[in-house]
């Protein structure tokens, strides 16, 4: 099949290459050149795996080409999908300028039968409100068919996701739609995974309700990981117990400082903001929003009931990103963090190992050190914002050395506490009893 891929951020490019693989012609678009100068020569500059790998075998047999001319990928395609970003704006709806000005901008070329896939994440009545734009052009209207198709990728595992979904979810009003839909999903997903085809509304929710129920039971552990400390419980026992309950289960229930990335927060808030729009509060998601929020602060009032005043402190954050195994550091809680100390007085350095920057250079008024010995020199306190793996085999001895005050606040609970009292620190885990 020809397709076209409008938007080659990682949704997009993991549409692309993956459907490229399969061996369908297969085009990415972005108004961004830079980036489509750096896919053309076979970067994709994210840190996915298996990206570089797929754009580079598959640019190479000319199953996958990139342009920034999405007219000219959309002429003649079977399949258009819309796979430009949806941001927040500063109220917490969806921007959604860059869906309507990619459509505009189709609308013009379209002169044959098509399925146009909304993949962006958009508030639910999107799709029927460019129905109504598409209803607008006459000779588009007939030709195109709408399909709502929501991903549910993780950052850092795009392809895999993509590849190998654990539901796929079709919204249309258009059975032949579905149909060729279903199909294309069949060529290469395992036969066992559902595919969910509903109404265009269902499917846009569906999407937005996934992810509030996953920053929902973050917030759920994390309030429960503050309550762990107040009442002497700890976190990790009372993990395992909701774990083993099949109708629980274990994800996304690990405490930590919040959740960060573009998806889950940018949703929530949607969320709430739509249900405004229509009368309705969700509330629970008002309530995971602000719990959310209190973790930073959490960390700066243990700083400070360890340290007293904060102004004139130094602080190292071990983590920008705002998870392991990326170098996207979007709605990073490390970054949350380091803003309140800032504004307390104190000084911040950071490592991560995934930045990309130079050492030395500021992040904001973040100092960034290119690896963890220097970031915590002479430093009053470390907190451990990422859940990077390599923290936990670090040279605490070596810290214990270079810091001016062996504090150490893990708000993962990444480390091993008994290791690390030996050297000496104070240690602050997440809902877990207090150890010295
Ligand atoms: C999320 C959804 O998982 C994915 O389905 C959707 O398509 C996009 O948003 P992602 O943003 O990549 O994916 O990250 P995710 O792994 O869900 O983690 C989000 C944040 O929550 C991170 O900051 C992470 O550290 C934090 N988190 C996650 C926790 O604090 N505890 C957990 O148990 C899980």
């Amino acid at each position: 099949m020809k397709i076209c891929v409008i938007g080659s951020g990682f949704v997009g490019l993991a549409v692309g290459c993956v459907l490229a693989d399969c061996s369908h012609e297969v085009a990415c678009t972005d108004v961004d050149h830079q980036r489509v100068t750096g896919l053309q020569g076979g970067t994709a500059a994210l840190s996915e795996p298996d990206f570089d790998d797929l754009i580079q075998r598959n640019v190479a047999t000319g199953h996958l080409l990139f342009t920034t001319d999405s007219r000219e990928a959309a002429a003649g395609a079977d399949i258009i999908f819309i796979a430009v970003g949806t941001p927040a704006t500063l109220s917490g709806e969806a921007d959604l300028s860059q869906l309507w000005t990619a459509i505009d901008q189709l609308l013009p070329t379209i002169n044959h039968d098509c399925l146009l896939v909304i993949k962006s994440t958009v508030p639910v009545g999107t799709a029927s409100a460019v129905r109504k734009r598409l209803d607008q052009s006459p000779s588009a209207s007939k030709l195109i068919s709408l399909i709502s198709n929501p991903e549910f990728l993780r950052v850092g595992a795009a392809v895999t996701d993509f590849k190998h979904p654990q539901r796929v979810v079709l919204g249309s009003t258009s059975e032949a739609a579905l149909q060729k839909m279903e199909a294309l999903y069949r060529s290469f997903v395992e036969p066992s995974i559902p595919i969910y085809k509903m109404g265009h509304e269902s499917a846009e929710l569906s999407k937005y309700a996934a992810n509030s129920m996953l920053a929902l039971r973050i917030s759920f552990i994390n309030e429960i990981a503050e309550l762990s400390e107040s009442l002497g419980a700890n976190i990790h026992d009372v993990v395992s117990v909701l774990s083993s309950d099949n109708r629980i289960g274990p994800h996304h229930l690990k405490p930590g400082p919040g959740f960060g990335g573009s998806c889950l927060l940018k949703d929530v808030q949607s969320l709430v903001s739509q249900a405004g729009e229509h009368g309705r509060q969700f509330g629970i998601g008002e309530e995971t929003l602000k719990v959310n929020e209190r973790q930073s602060d959490n960390v700066i009032t243990k700083l400070s009931d360890a340290l007293g005043t904060l102004s004139g402190k130094r602080i190292c954050l071990f983590g920008l990103t705002f998870k392991a195994g990326t170098d996207d550091t979007r709605e990073s809680p490390s970054i949350r963090i380091a803003d309140k100390l800032l504004a307390t007085g104190a000084t911040v350095t950071a490592y991560d190992p995934a930045y990309r920057g130079e050492a030395g250079i500021r992040i904001g008024s973040v100092i960034y050190a290119d690896d963890p010995y220097t970031g915590c020199e002479n430093v009053d306190a470390i907190v451990i914002t990422t859940d990077w793996p390599e923290f936990a085999e670090l040279d605490y001895a070596e810290i214990a050395q270079r810091v001016t005050n062996k504090l150490i606040i893990d708000t993962r609970n990444i480390l091993d506490p008994t290791r690390i009292t030996e050297h000496g620190f104070h240690y602050v885990g997440k809902g877990l009893p207090h150890i010295t």
